[in-house]
């Protein structure tokens, strides 16, 4: 989609955001899949509610996007733009126990900076790849820990009430791969309240699950992480590989060597491939398991 009226163009200046022409999805996203659009990039939390009037009023989709590490997009002219919130300098403020976060931030990042100031809890996410909204939206975790545990506030956009709202920790359910927010909305800055440790020991702890990480799934590699969440009590990483799966290939698409819940582009894969090769794995698996399995990857127009 193209951004071409010139009253919304100058609307987007007013705002301070900034318009990229027919940006390719395929490089906002770990997968390295995905067509083109109009990409906004918004310098300033609060223009957000006067951005979302102006798209709406002028009958412009959008989507919002984080750091594009758990997404599969359409291939081709995609029929929305996509929205990305521009970090602030600096994107992490510690105030004691409590870490000030902006949801553009890097999660990696801000666990190594939290790491720092010897504050812990967050050492199993240190490879997990996105933004601290990203992680937030989906209650991301591993290696028995998850985000949400640690959330203390979140200033969210509320597209509902078209307002800029913060969210107490209580008010919010976090549960496997998934959270109380509402589709629509946007994830904007986090206060997680964190535990005091020793730096060292923080960096044992990271040094461990770096160590399962890469003995384990393929870094390095174009992927969403896991494509599936896992059923209660199951590993979808463990079926797959059961029925042999590993190596099968759909076009450039395929299900990994090291783990079979990591479906990677080998080259030039598309949207198509991709969908493809997750219908044959799911349709596998439920034949042979009585299982569907449910997507973690979240489809924009795939
Ligand atoms: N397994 C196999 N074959 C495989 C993959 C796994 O036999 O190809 C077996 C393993 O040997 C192990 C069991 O299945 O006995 C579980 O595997 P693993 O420890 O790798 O955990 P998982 O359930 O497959 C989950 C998360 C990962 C997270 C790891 C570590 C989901 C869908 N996946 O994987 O998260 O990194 O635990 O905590 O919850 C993600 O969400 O994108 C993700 C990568």
């Amino acid at each position: 989609m193209r951004i071409s009226d010139p009253k919304i163009v100058a609307g987007l200046a007013t705002l301070d955001v900034e318009l990229r022409h027919g940006t390719s999805l395929a490089e906002l996203t770990s997968l390295g899949i995905g067509g083109t659009t109009d990409l906004l990039r918004i310098n300033k939390h609060e223009s957000i509610p006067s951005l979302l009037r102006l798209l709406d009023e002028n009958h412009v989709p959008h989507k919002f996007l984080g750091g594009g590490s758990n997404l599969l997009v359409g291939d081709g002219d995609l029929p929305w733009v996509v929205l990305q919130l521009v970090s602030p300098e600096p994107d992490i403020v510690l105030e004691g126990k409590l870490a000030h976060v902006d949801a553009s931030a890097d999660l990696g990042r801000t666990v190594t900076f939290c790491a720092k100031h010897d504050l812990g809890g967050m050492e199993g996410l240190i490879g997990v790849p996105g933004t601290v909204g990203g992680a937030l939206r989906m209650n991301a975790g591993a290696y028995g820990m998850q985000i949400g545990t640690y959330v203390r506030e979140v200033k969210v956009y509320r597209a509902a009430q078209r307002k800029i709202e913060i969210l107490r920790g209580h008010q919010i359910s976090f549960e496997y791969r998934h959270t109380s927010f509402a589709p629509d909305d946007m994830m904007l800055a986090v206060t997680l309240e964190l535990p005091s440790k020793p730096f060292k020991e923080i960096l044992e702890g990271i040094r461990i699950c770096n160590e399962k990480r890469r003995s384990s799934q393929p870094l390095g590699q174009k992927s969403a992480g896991c494509i599936f969440k896992n059923p209660p009590g199951a590993s979808a990483g463990r079926m797959i590989d059961e029925l042999g799966l590993k190596g099968l290939t759909v076009g450039d698409a395929r299900v990994n060597d090291r783990h079979a819940n990591f479906f990677v582009n080998a080259g030039k894969a598309s949207a198509k491939d991709m969908l493809a090769l997750i219908a044959d794995v799911r349709e596998r698996v439920h034949k042979a398991y009585g299982v569907e399995l449910e997507n973690e990857v979240v489809l924009w127009n795939a």
